[in-house]
């Protein structure tokens, strides 16, 4: 059943995975200031899939992108797990990204000079771990890349594109995995194998997912999607329905 409760998020729900503590980001100055993230505060709990959803501009991305270590904010706190964002060097940021995070973005950051089998695993051989071929070869299979592995970004689809970097974040096995509308690009059947393939990585293998999404039946595969407005959470969902989560975004976007 779906409830609405945000102090459950305060309470004994399972320890976080990410946290932000009255996260504030804004751009500019003065009359032209933009307030992207106006007083965050979350919990992405381990062990959960979580969507986040709202209007174009509400600072979705902004807000994946500063509780992943992407990108700095101006106030407030961002946690990993029990590592405060803020007290890390450069380096212990990008150790922290290579080590635990797993990403999805709408710019797939592809080396354009490797082939898609390098891009895949180009994360785990770059921090030294052994690749897992068995679970390679299941991912790239149900992500429709098995004959195209051997290609190079350049000449494969913007959708295989896509999958290349959904595998390259799956096949690490991170603790947490941001994906900023990880399905946008993609047919109804990859969109499918994506969302099952992060579903299955929450309840099998212990891991937590992140998505922004614009798509009901994408957050629908989440056990909690948080709504953000003009910066705000102002509203949440857990064990969504798709029409719950359309009538919530209806509501915020009327
Ligand atoms: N580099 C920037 N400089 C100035 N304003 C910015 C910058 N990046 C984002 N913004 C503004 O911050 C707000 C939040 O942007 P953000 O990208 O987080 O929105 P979003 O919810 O991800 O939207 P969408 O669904 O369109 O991707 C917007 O008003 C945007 O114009
Ligand atoms: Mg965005």
């Amino acid at each position: 059943m779906g409830h609405h409760s945000l102090e459950e998020t305060q309470g004994e729900r399972r320890e976080a995975a990410a946290r932000a503590v009255d996260l504030v980001k804004t751009y500019g100055q003065g009359a032209t200031q933009v307030v992207a993230l106006d007083g965050v505060s979350v919990d992405f709990a381990a062990n959960e899939f979580t969507a986040i959803m709202g209007p174009s501009g509400s600072g979705k991305s902004t807000l994946m992108h500063a509780m992943a270590g992407l990108d700095s904010f101006t106030s407030g706190s961002a946690y990993i797990g029990g590592t405060d964002l803020a007290g890390l060097s450069d380096k212990e940021l990008t150790a922290l990204r290579r080590d635990r995070l797993g990403f999805i973005f709408q710019s797939f950051n592809l080396v354009p000079t490797l082939t898609a089998a390098e891009n895949i695993t180009l994360p785990t051989d770059i921090a030294g771990r052994k690749v897992d071929q068995e679970w390679f070869e299941e991912i790239t299979r149900r992500l429709g890349l098995a004959e195209r592995l051997s290609h190079r970004p350049s000449e494969l689809s913007g959708g295989q594109q896509q999958r290349v970097a959904c595998a390259r974040a799956l096949v690490s096995r991170p603790d947490i995995i941001f994906g900023d509308e990880p399905t946008g690009n993609l047919d109804s059947n990859a969109s499918r194998e994506v969302l099952d393939i992060l579903r299955n990585a929450v309840d099998a293998d212990g891991q937590t997912v992140v998505i922004v999404t614009h798509d009901a039946r994408a957050a629908s595969y989440a056990d909690r999607v948080i709504f953000l407005r003009d910066g705000r959470i102002v509203d949440e969902l857990y064990e969504p329905t798709m029409d719950a989560i359309l009538q919530v975004m209806s509501g915020i976007e009327g």
